[in-house]
């Protein structure tokens, strides 16, 4: 290869002889869209092989909190790395599990006392779901088989995530694989009637989801939702009161309340974990993404006393919880997972990302002006921009137009790894972005958004 010869190109093409990429059209990379190699991270940049750089406004799909290739995380692996890699979690343990689970119940809501590992976020979905129906089984009502999810949710891939999802063409392409949920309308505040206020939408759907515990409560092992904000589906906020509600509602009809922080958990929000903004603890609470910082792969999930108890019993009495993964309490990830804790330990991280926080908030206030913007969103760290067509309706765009991948285009071509979900332009960088930086990834949005929005 010659010096002049692009080695982005290079590792492009033997990327795509061989490799089939996760939510991808692999047709797009035919022309329309690059196949970037990354090489290396620094901070909240992201540097290709031919050395050009991307601010990570996404944070690597949620995942990364201080910084690609952080020191700190980094040092701790190397030293994990050289003294035990892995071993089998059945039987065995180890000090980086023992500790994460110590950390993990201290700075979780109260009561969430147990703590089961697995390694990504839609295996903590599936342990969750499993584990409510087991509960329930294991107390003598086998009868409990259905779960309620809210209308617009995400919660992974596998089939009994997806089961719990409403993402349109995720239900429609693989129904007949599916458990079929209960679907209870999401609180979002964007779909709230005209002049209602996000508490007023919050106890509204909240007398709908009483309505549909009346009907199936007796069916139903539980309730799960994404607290605060919807991601995948649109990054769709509610408000706190909804959780509380929640709470109530799944006491008095006994279901089970299980909370998906994994895309919302470690301070994206505002607080530590999102359920705190409703002073609320959850039967479930799952954990991921951000968990180790975004090096690697692991999840948890935490639940109750009373439901690890359900499932202590006698060898014989068959009652023990059917689950496990080969790599389940990975030490390498354990101790990215302590690492990451102890950042937040040792500084004043929520308070930064508030004053992060109230920065984006300034910067992408005048785009609701905009003539094609409906809506302008924000929770703590999470800030999206809704494009419409016809301000006046609220007509989106048609998704075959793909506006958002004009905006993606765009962000590449200067230098920012935007990702909108489909009509929606959001930002979730991470941690360690400065303000300055935080200015780059707006002005490249907004110019992405005029040639997005152009005919
Ligand atoms: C709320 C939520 N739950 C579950 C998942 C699934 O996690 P994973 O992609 O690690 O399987 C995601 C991923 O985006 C998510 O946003």
């Amino acid at each position: 290869m010659t010096p002049n010869e692009s080695r982005n190109r290079a590792l492009a093409a033997r990327d795509l002889r061989h490799l089939w990429h996760p939510c991808t059209q692999m047709h797009d990379h035919a022309g329309t869209v690059p196949m970037l190699p990354i090489v290396r991270g620094e901070g909240a940049w992201l540097v290709d092989a031919d050395g050009k750089r991307y601010l990570d406004g996404i944070s690597s799909w949620w995942t990364n909190l201080f910084g690609h290739a952080n020191p700190r995380i980094g040092a701790a692996l190397k030293q994990q790395l050289d003294t035990l890699e892995h071993v089998i979690f059945a039987g065995f343990t180890h000090e980086p599990a023992i500790e994460l689970a110590e950390e993990l119940v201290r700075i979780t809501p109260a009561g969430l006392d147990r703590v089961f590992l697995a390694d990504n976020g839609s295996a903590a979905i599936e342990v969750a779901l499993k584990m409510s129906f087991h509960y329930w089984l294991n107390q003598g009502h086998g009868e409990k088989t259905r779960f309620i999810a809210l209308t617009g949710s995400y919660h992974g891939e596998t089939l009994g995530a997806l089961s719990v999802s409403d993402v349109a063409l995720y239900r429609k392409t693989y129904a007949p694989l599916l458990l079929t949920p209960i679907l209870a309308p999401c609180p979002d505040t964007y779909e709230a009637e005209p002049g209602e206020s996000p508490e007023a939408c919050a106890q509204r759907r909240l007398g709908e989801l009483r309505t549909l515990l009346e009907r199936h409560a007796h069916e139903t092992c539980a309730v799960i939702v994404e607290p605060l904000v919807q991601c995948a589906g649109g990054m769709r906020m509610y408000h706190p009161a909804y959780l509380t509600g929640l709470r109530a509602l799944c006491d008095e009809f006994k279901v089970h309340f299980i909370a998906d922080e994994i895309a919302v958990g470690f301070g994206r929000t505002g607080t530590l974990f999102a359920c705190e903004q409703a002073h609320v603890s959850p039967d479930f609470m799952c954990l991921s993404k951000g968990l180790t910082g975004g090096f690697l792969p692991l999840s948890a999930v935490l639940t109750t006393n009373s439901v690890y108890d359900a499932f202590y019993a006698e060898y014989n009495a068959g009652k023990a919880f059917l689950h496990s993964h080969s790599y389940t309490g990975n030490p390498l990830a354990c101790r990215a997972a302590l690492a990451t804790l102890q950042i937040f330990r040792d500084e004043p991280v929520l308070e930064r990302n508030r004053a992060l926080a109230a920065h984006l908030a300034y910067r992408l206030a005048p785009l609701r002006d905009h003539p094609h913007v409906a809506d302008v969103r924000q929770t703590g760290m999470i800030a999206a921009v809704e494009l419409v067509q016809d301000k006046a309706t609220r007509r989106p765009y048609a998704a075959e137009d793909r506006r958002g991948l004009r905006v993606y285009l765009h962000g590449l071509e200067h230098g920012a790894l935007l990702r909108p979900l489909g009509n929606v332009i959001y930002f979730m960088p991470p941690y360690v972005v400065s303000e300055q930086e935080i200015d780059h990834l707006v002005d490249v949005a907004v110019a992405g958004i005029a040639l997005a929005v152009d005919v």
